[in-house]
């Protein structure tokens, strides 16, 4: 079972790199730990989820504003959103081999509480080891000591301490900084919400699972600002809200799972949260994370509103739900993965819904070599590729080599020319899933494709 999971892991993480979804980061020099490189369909897969988020939970209402601020940040908000002080994992070195490890992820420690949390609340047991050279762990693993996962950089041409600036390590944080800016350009009545999609970077000590916990990465995040006492009924509607969401794309519901995190494990500005976890081949882990974060930011970056329904000034509070774009492609590239055995060869497919889908269809002429055919397909493959956009031109080997290709990326449906097209113009449209073929006339096409998308 174990080698079962590794090799899902194993025949994803290379699927992704062969089909031109995600390259190793900074590949040609032997790589980057933690970073990726997304190529051409892992870029259109990435667009599919953040586009159909959008569509959700911003261009959809009519209390959703949409800022992009910048990912180098002042100092002075990462004091008051509490990261330079508490933005920590605990880290371990070991004396023999160098190696550093983030405490939960050595063998035999035990916690007092189910999550990592600090420095407190842990000791070794007769099983505690090096993860990397396996020497034991009382006499080589030093004390973990907190190590903080916020990148920082200089800006400008001197270098001070005053100079030191830190790369967001959450979207979140752009967001209120914007809070008043927003406020006084559209003047917005509670509740509304501010969303934000960028990327976000953490030092994390021990990147791993390929893009499940990387350095850099992707979040949709939404800061919704409500009246204090509103804050259980807003809880529960972005709860339900994200899980249609996380339906809506096409995970595979039988592996998500709502865990009420325990009041010891809260980040530092929660008073409650429920993570949406997945499980992955690697185990049951967080994909995204709903909080309540209380009037915390707010607060501590001193910044009020006047409700002017409610009573004058006040502080709102933040209902905030938190996704990684990442993590959601690797639990939709999980939940696609798909292996036909009733064939004389298994066929690997992944079963993408049309809207996520990369490429929506394929257009290929029956035979290269033969004028007539491309000729037609050129034209159906032009109309297709003005509706649609995602639409791919494919006439690279046999046709059987096409369907395979194109199954591997997960493409709803291959369109083929051939020499009964010259006569009755219509086409082969091949089914992804089923791998079944059915006629229709070009003029069709469109509609066929539209109805099925929606
Ligand atoms: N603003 C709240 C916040 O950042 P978080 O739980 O630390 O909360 C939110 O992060 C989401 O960002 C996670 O649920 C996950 O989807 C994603 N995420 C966090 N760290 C990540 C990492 N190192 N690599 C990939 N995705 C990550």
């Amino acid at each position: 079972m174990e080698k079962e999971k590794n090799n899902l892991m194993e025949t994803i993480t290379s699927l992704a790199k062969r089909r031109g979804f995600i390259y190793q980061g900074s590949e040609i020099y032997g790589g980057l730990a933690g970073t990726w490189d997304y190529g051409p369909l892992g870029v259109a897969l990435k667009n599919n989820i953040k586009d159909s988020w959008r569509k959700k939970f911003v261009s959809s209402r009519h209390d959703m504003y949409e800022v992009d601020a910048s990912i180098l940040m002042h100092p002075g908000v990462w004091q008051a959103s509490g990261h330079v002080d508490t933005f920590t994992d605990p880290l371990v070195e070991c004396k023999k081999c160098k190696g550093r490890f983030r405490l939960d992820q050595i063998p035999g420690v035990e916690f007092r509480t189910s999550e990592v949390k600090g420095e407190n609340g842990w000791k070794m047991s007769a099983q505690t080891v090096c993860p990397s050279c396996g020497a034991d762990g009382f006499e080589n693993l030093s004390e973990p000591r907190s190590f903080n996962m916020m990148f920082s950089t200089k800006i400008g041409a001197v270098e001070d301490s005053a100079s030191t600036v830190y790369l967001r390590p959450e979207t979140a944080q752009g967001i209120f900084v914007n809070f008043k800016n927003v406020v006084d350009s559209f003047h917005p009545k509670l509740p509304f919400g501010i969303a934000q999609i960028g990327k976000a970077f953490r030092n994390e000590i021990t990147p791993r699972d390929f893009i499940f916990r990387v350095r850099e990465f992707e979040q949709m995040e939404i800061e919704y600002f409500i009246r204090p006492d509103d804050w259980q009924k807003y809880f529960e509607y972005f709860k339900d809200e994200m899980m249609e969401w996380i339906d809506s794309v096409g995970l595979d519901m039988a592996k998500v799972n709502e865990l009420e995190v325990s009041k010891d494990d809260l980040a530092h500005y929660s008073e409650r949260t429920v993570d949406f976890e997945f499980e992955y081949p690697f185990g049951r882990k967080e994909l995204f994370g709903l909080a309540y974060r209380g009037s915390f930011d707010l607060n501590n970056h001193k910044l009020e509103y006047i409700d002017e329904e409610g009573g004058g000034k006040i502080t709102p509070h933040v209902i905030e739900p938190s996704f990684g774009v990442d993590r959601a492609l690797l639990a939709l590239l999980v939940s696609a993965y798909k292996e036909d055995t009733s064939g004389e060869e298994v066929r690997p497919y992944l079963s993408f819904k049309p809207h996520i889908a990369p490429v929506i269809c394929s257009v290929s002429p029956l035979l290269k070599n033969k004028p007539e055919l491309v000729d037609k397909a050129r034209i159906i493959y032009g109309t297709l590729k003005d509706e649609f956009g995602r639409v791919m031109w494919d006439d690279n080997g046999n046709i059987g080599k096409r369907y395979r290709r194109q199954d591997e990326i997960g493409t709803p449906w291959c369109i083929v020319v051939d020499f009964d097209t010259l006569e009755d113009d219509s086409v082969t449209i091949r089914d992804r899933d089923t791998g079944t073929q059915e006629r229709i006339k070009i003029v069709e096409l469109i509609d066929y494709i539209k109805e099925r998308l929606s």
